[in-house]
């Protein structure tokens, strides 16, 4: 196991960077993509975005059919998010914040303007899960994280666990 096949844990610094927008349409990307498509399904997870494999890279991985299917993976290369006005409330996690589980106020409808594997420019819009999960793996290109955008009385309860996390005992 090699350091990029495990997820960064909260309190890695990498994961508050904001990652550098991808330029080299190619091999090196594929293999990126391979590699965190990968990792997601070890983890089980519906997203991932390349810094919590420890590199800054504008990439995100998502599994859109959350789980249900094999192989439904939209690859997001430098992504960027237009929000429409209304919002909702969805229960989120993260594969870097494990075992916190919060319910987190975002807006309910985007449009995705990103690049595909080949560098062509595409758009999604979506809403519901999708949306959500877009916008979670967006902010992990900012270096941030779900729980940034809780209450500060809510991350006050949290506060111990996240210490735990970032400080796990030998
Ligand atoms: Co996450």
């Amino acid at each position: 196991m090699n350091e990029f096949d495990k997820v960064r844990i909260y309190g890695d610094e990498i994961l508050r960077r904001k990652a550098e927008d991808i330029s080299d349409f190619g091999g090196e990307l594929n293999d990126l993509t391979e590699h965190m498509v990968e990792i997601l399904f070890a983890y089980n997870g519906i997203g991932l975005a390349a810094p919590q494999v420890g590199l800054s890279s504008r990439v995100v991985v998502i599994d859109q059919s959350l789980g249900e299917e094999v192989d439904d993976i939209i690859t997001l290369v430098n992504p960027a998010i237009e929000i429409f006005p209304g919002e909702c409330t969805i229960e989120e996690g993260c594969l870097s914040v494990p075992g916190i589980w919060e319910e987190v106020v975002r807006p309910e409808r985007i449009v995705c303007r990103y690049h595909d594997l080949e560098g062509n420019p595409r758009e999604l819009e979506a809403n519901g899960m999708l949306a959500r999960i877009i916008q979670h793996e967006v902010d992990h290109l900012e270096g941030i994280l779900f729980v940034d955008r809780l209450s500060s009385v809510k991350r006050q309860l949290l506060a111990r666990r996240l210490r735990e996390l970032q400080e796990p005992e030998e």
